[in-house]
């Protein structure tokens, strides 16, 4: 029985969003410096460090409503039911995958206050320090490399106690950590079954799963940790939570909820380049349409889908693809919506003996409902818990046969090629949990695809869903690599430290010939929601890429990008914390930016 949960409200009240209107008419009259169009996760990170200085007039436009009193934005373990195909999503759907036996799958995003951030799954990492040195290789801007960018870690995270207060001694290494920084960080705070067994397969097997002593932090991802979430006190922590509470009683400050931006408006030409200082919006098909002008720069942080489509719907584009949907061109730029990747969830599940997974949890309302209950009343138990006990980062053998035929596409030796995630019950997103039986998931994830699809508009309709074609699993190496993934968490559940527990791979997970595997793959993987690279960073030079290493948009004036789209290859992380570290690190390149009399304001 499915519980529809996320249209419950909490039963007790929050601390009040100040200065979040609704409509358009309500909002102060005043001439704004920066508008950000998405109140998601990048674009709280602005909101807030922009509007450090009272000087500063900011406006956040977000299509979604509020995420105050949802109840699934708020319980860690009920993350799930907020999405996909709820008022707090966008509803897409990839187009048919020819690498996944032509299936569509979901492809939610966050659509309110915090964006995917009050919309994921919670676990938290940054990814390796060989993706930011690959990002200021790319670049040409030493700025993105992990030498410099490490401080950011410092004020985005702030790790407080697990919730049932336990001693995390040798969980999680203090120095990694920051302690001041503005989302919430914690282990979890409930102890499950299988955890003692993860450790000792972890040991057992410890040249190719070793255990490490913190997560995953930049310089020493390869093993399997604790997760970390972005919880404290049992309760999510998302940039709305965090970054925009904390900003919120700025007057200089002003949210619009419920109101979805539609295109750019070309404010004129200057220094021969056409600029964007105004975004038209509206709060539906059909209902009026309004306008704002910046007086500096309009910020998209839109995400890796939105962003694309309002650059695409104001002219900003591949100009044959633009031309058949009917869209004046303003700028020419093929990289816009291009090169789309996002990392592969492969379920692998494993019926176990027992009945103390939580399988029973998902079937049970009842018991669901004495664990909420708990939950409401003290923020402990499963339910103040992410998705998963523990993840490890890992490479394929450095004699994989396909390395003598294929480059190794991740971005350097300390980062990763796959994932896995350890789950206490049935975790297969194309399957739903058979009545009986209990179960435990090793979930692959492919983490350094070389598949690039593409965002395409449909239609010059803005509120038409574009196309999204992620083009999953279609590369020699990533056929390659999700194979020996499946192969390897089938070595680890055979640790004689789950002798006494796992029965055996659960489906199509029991085939072993080269067939078999990628059979068990094509009919079960999706997405883990990771997608970026549709407005990629590259140097200014670089023929190729939307933003220039400052984040601002090629050809254009009075234009950035910051947010997941920015990325022109996947992190080996789940991608909220690289995308926090990218927006803490372009608020100080706007602030910097607004100190210097530059060209592209002169005129105002
Ligand atoms: C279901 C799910 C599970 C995930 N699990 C994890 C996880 O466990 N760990 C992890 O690290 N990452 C996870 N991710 C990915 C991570 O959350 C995202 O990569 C990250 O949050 C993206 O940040 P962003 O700022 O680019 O976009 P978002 O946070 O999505 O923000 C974009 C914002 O812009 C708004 N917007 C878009 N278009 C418009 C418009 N036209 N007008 C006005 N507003 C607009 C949106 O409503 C949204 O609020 C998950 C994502 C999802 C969806
Ligand atoms: C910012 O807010 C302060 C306090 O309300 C106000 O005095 C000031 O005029 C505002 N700044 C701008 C640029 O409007
Ligand atoms: C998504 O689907 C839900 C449920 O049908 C609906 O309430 C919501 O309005 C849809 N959102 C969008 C952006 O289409
Ligand atoms: C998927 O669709 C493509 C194009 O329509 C077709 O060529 C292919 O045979 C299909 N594959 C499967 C497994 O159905
Ligand atoms: C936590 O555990 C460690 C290692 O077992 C121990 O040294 C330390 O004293 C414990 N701390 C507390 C506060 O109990
Ligand atoms: C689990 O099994 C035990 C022993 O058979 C039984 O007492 C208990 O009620 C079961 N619990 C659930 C949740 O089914
Ligand atoms: C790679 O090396 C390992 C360990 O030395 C060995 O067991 C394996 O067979 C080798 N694989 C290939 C493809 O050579
Ligand atoms: C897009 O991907 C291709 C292939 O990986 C790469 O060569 C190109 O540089 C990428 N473009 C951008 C803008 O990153």
């Amino acid at each position: 029985m499915v519980v529809k949960v996320f249209c419950l409200v909490l039963g007790f009240a929050l601390l009040a969003i100040a200065r979040i209107y609704e409509r358009f008419e309500d909002l102060p009259v005043v001439k704004y410096d920066y508008v950000i169009v998405g109140a998601g996760t990048a674009g709280n990170v602005l909101a807030n460090r922009l509007t450090e200085n009272a000087k500063v007039q900011v406006l956040v436009i977000e299509a979604g409503p509020s995420d105050e009193g949802v109840l699934a934005a708020t319980a860690p373990f009920l993350a799930p039911k907020l999405t996909p195909n709820t008022p707090y999503d966008w509803n897409y759907t990839v187009v048919p995958q020819i690498g996944l036996n032509n299936r569509t799958y979901a492809q939610p995003r966050g659509r309110l206050l915090g964006g995917s951030s009050s919309a994921n799954f919670l676990l938290h990492q940054f990814g390796s320090s060989d993706d930011y040195d690959r990002l200021a290789r790319i670049t040409g801007d030493v700025g993105w490399s992990w030498s410099k960018m490490k401080k950011y870690i410092f004020k985005h995270e702030k790790i407080v106690p697990p919730t049932d207060n336990h001693n995390t001694s040798g969980q999680y290494v203090p120095a990694n950590h920051g302690t001041i920084g503005m989302v919430s960080v914690s282990l979890r705070g409930f102890f499950e079954t299988i955890d003692a067994k993860v450790i000792a397969a972890s040991k057992e097997l410890s040249s190719e799963f070793p255990h490490l002593p913190d997560g995953a932090t930049p310089e020493n991802i390869l093993g399997l940790g604790w997760a970390q979430q972005t919880v404290g006190g049992g309760v999510r922590s998302s940039s709305s939570t965090s970054y925009l509470r904390n900003a919120n009683t700025r007057p200089n400050l002003s949210v619009l909820i419920k109101t979805q931006v539609i295109k750019l408006i070309n404010t004129g030409s200057e220094n021969g380049r056409p600029a964007f200082r105004g975004v038209e919006f509206a709060t539906g098909p059909s209902q009026p349409v309004n306008f704002v002008f910046a007086k500096k720069e309009v910020i998209l942080s839109a995400g890796s889908i939105g962003t694309p489509r309002i650059l695409l719907l104001s002219g900003i584009g591949p100009r044959d693809d633009l031309a058949k949907v009917g869209i004046q061109i303003h700028i020419d730029n093929p990289s816009v919506g291009d090169n789309l990747s996002d990392h592969v969830l492969i379920p692998n599940v494993f019926e176990v003996r027992g009945n103390a997974s939580l399988d029973g949890l998902q079937r049970d309302p009842a018991q669901l409902q004495s664990a909420l209950d708990e939950w409401t009343a003290s923020k402990t138990g499963v339910i103040a818990n992410s998705r998963s006990s523990h993840i490890g980062f890992f490479r394929l053998p450095k004699n994989s046969t396909l390395f003598l035929t294929t480059a190794d596409p991740a971005s350097g030796p300390k980062a990763a090629h796959w994932e896995m995630i350890v789950s206490n019950f049935w975790n297969n997103p194309s399957t739903p949990l058979p009545p009986t039986g209990n179960f435990l998931s090793l979930t692959a994830v492919l983490i350094s695809p070389t598949s690039r699809g593409s965002v395409k508009l449909a239609s010059a309709d803005p509120f038409d869903k574009p196309l999204i074609n992620p083009k999953m699993v279609t590369t020699e190496f990533d056929k390659f690599a999700v194979r020996e993934a499946v192969r390897a968490v089938k070595r680890f559940a055979a640790a004689k430290a789950w002798s006494d527990y796992v029965i055996g791979p659960y489906g199509s997970l029991a085939g072993t010939s080269d067939a078999e595997i990628d059979s068990h793959v094509r009919q079960g993987s999706s997405s883990i929601h990771h997608p970026l690279g549709t407005a990629a960073i590259s140097s200014a030079d670089a023929r190729k890429g939307v933003v220039d290493q400052n984040l601002k948009v090629k050809g254009a004036m009075g234009l950035r990008v910051v947010d997941a789209s920015v990325w022109p290859f996947l992190p080996s992380a789940h991608t909220q914390g690289p995308t926090y570290l990218v927006a803490e690190r372009a608020a100080d390149i706007v602030i910097l930016d607004s100190q210097v009399i530059s060209a592209d304001y002169l005129h105002l």
